[in-house]
């Protein structure tokens, strides 16, 4: 049976998260989106997914609509610029594509991402469907409507907020992945379990094996349970003003780790690191105890995630997480833990007790 999680914008139904573990319901439920057929259907895709799903995925839509078109381009972040941006509108306006017409991300981050910024900015804002096939598009990326591209080295700096018209979440996909990606993406998924939910996190901490084995009931409960608390923090909060910034818990010192290694550690590896950092603050002021912080270490290596970074000094990771857009004013917004399944927002760290977290994450003395 598939899991349904019904998302609202503004307090009216926005879209479905659809989670199976095959692609079986995928058309009857692009079909119900609205009650005039789509004409035309660009699947837009990254060159390795390209070659696993898109065969099958288009022969779904083949018989049904009177044009399927597939756009792909390279895998990874170098991809996510204007200038296929700009590329994916002229292969719209060449097929005659208009606002009858759906765009269809079929890939991770990368592309969920762009797909969803054409979508928003092509003739003002034409449908897009997310499929997405790495965990961490599968349990953060494709929910929540942000959608951009980077620009002059700076991630996600072009951007708008532009909801699809469905998720469909097939969790069979992820037997394909690398365990690197696999686990790039736990870091989200137990991310999810300390701000949130404590029963998800001890769940996440007692079925290491199961989860990595890629356990069917596992895997989906787990992605629904991730989904879900997504889901009801970006519905409470869509704009980031306020809880949605508890989904940013590891990420501002992450985001700069990520910087400080010119990408070369994945988002979710950096947001684990990060994780620990904030962790380290939280112990230091008394929320959390030192057996939280071991314990916090512990399940992340046990998801092969790294809890420490290196080659990079003290003094350029706390310049690149100052300059976060997580700022506020001159102070950096920080999310830590009062309590597993409890994150709050801290605004009044000194710049000592950022740089000894950030230390003490780089194996440094922070003086
Ligand atoms: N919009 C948001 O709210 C949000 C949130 C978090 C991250 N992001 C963005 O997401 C991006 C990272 O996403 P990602 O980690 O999915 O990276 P990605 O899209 O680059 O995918 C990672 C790699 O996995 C490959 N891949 C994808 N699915 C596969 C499958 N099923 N089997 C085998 N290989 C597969 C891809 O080809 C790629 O090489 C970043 O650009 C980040 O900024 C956006």
């Amino acid at each position: 049976m598939p899991k349904i999680l019904p998302v609202s914008y503004e307090n009216k139904f926005s879209y479905n998260i659809i989670i199976r573990n095959s692609f079986d319901e995928l058309l009857e439920n692009i079909i119900k989106i609205k009650d005039q057929k789509y004409e035309k259907i660009c699947i837009v895709t990254d060159d390795i997914v390209s070659g696993l799903y898109v065969d099958t995925i288009k022969s779904i839509f083949e018989d049904k609509f009177n044009q399927v078109i597939i756009f792909t381009l390279p895998n990874g972040e170098n991809s996510k610029y204007l200038g296929n941006i700009e590329k994916l509108y002229e292969e719209l306006i060449t097929n005659h594509f208009t606002r009858r017409d759906l765009l269809v991300a079929l890939g991770g981050g990368v592309i969920g991402d762009m797909t969803g910024f054409c979508a928003a900015t092509y003739l003002r804002g034409i449908d897009f469907v997310q499929i997405p096939t790495t965990l961490l598009s599968q349990v953060d990326s494709s929910i929540g409507g942000k959608t951009g591209v980077d620009f002059n080295g700076y991630k996600n700096m072009v951007g708008a907020f532009y909801m699809p018209r469905l998720v469909y979440i097939n969790t069979s996909v992820l037997k394909s992945l690398s365990e690197e990606q696999f686990c790039n993406g736990m870091g989200e998924v137990i991310k999810h379990g300390y701000i949130r939910d404590k029963a998800y996190f001890e769940m996440l901490k007692d079925h290491v094996n199961e989860v990595l084995a890629l356990d069917d009931a596992y895997l989906e409960d787990m992605v629904y349970t991730s989904c879900d608390i997504k889901r009801n923090v970006v519905e409470i909060d869509p704009k980031e003003q306020g809880i949605r910034s508890y989904l940013n818990f590891g990420h501002t010192i992450g985001h700069a780790i990520e910087k400080n290694s010119n990408f070369s550690l994945y988002h979710g590896q950096c947001v684990a690191i990060g994780m620990v950092a904030a962790m380290y603050l939280s112990v230091k002021k008394g929320w959390m105890e030192q057996k939280d912080l071991e314990e916090m270490e512990e399940v992340l290596t046990s998801y092969h995630l790294p809890i420490r970074a290196d080659h990079m000094t003290v003094e350029d990771v706390f310049n690149a997480s100052k300059s976060d857009k997580k700022m506020d004013g001159n102070k950096v917004k920080f999310t830590v833990l009062k309590e597993i399944g409890v994150a709050d927002s801290y605004m009044d760290f000194e710049e000592d007790e950022l740089k000894e977290a950030i230390a003490y994450v780089l194996n440094l003395s922070s003086k």
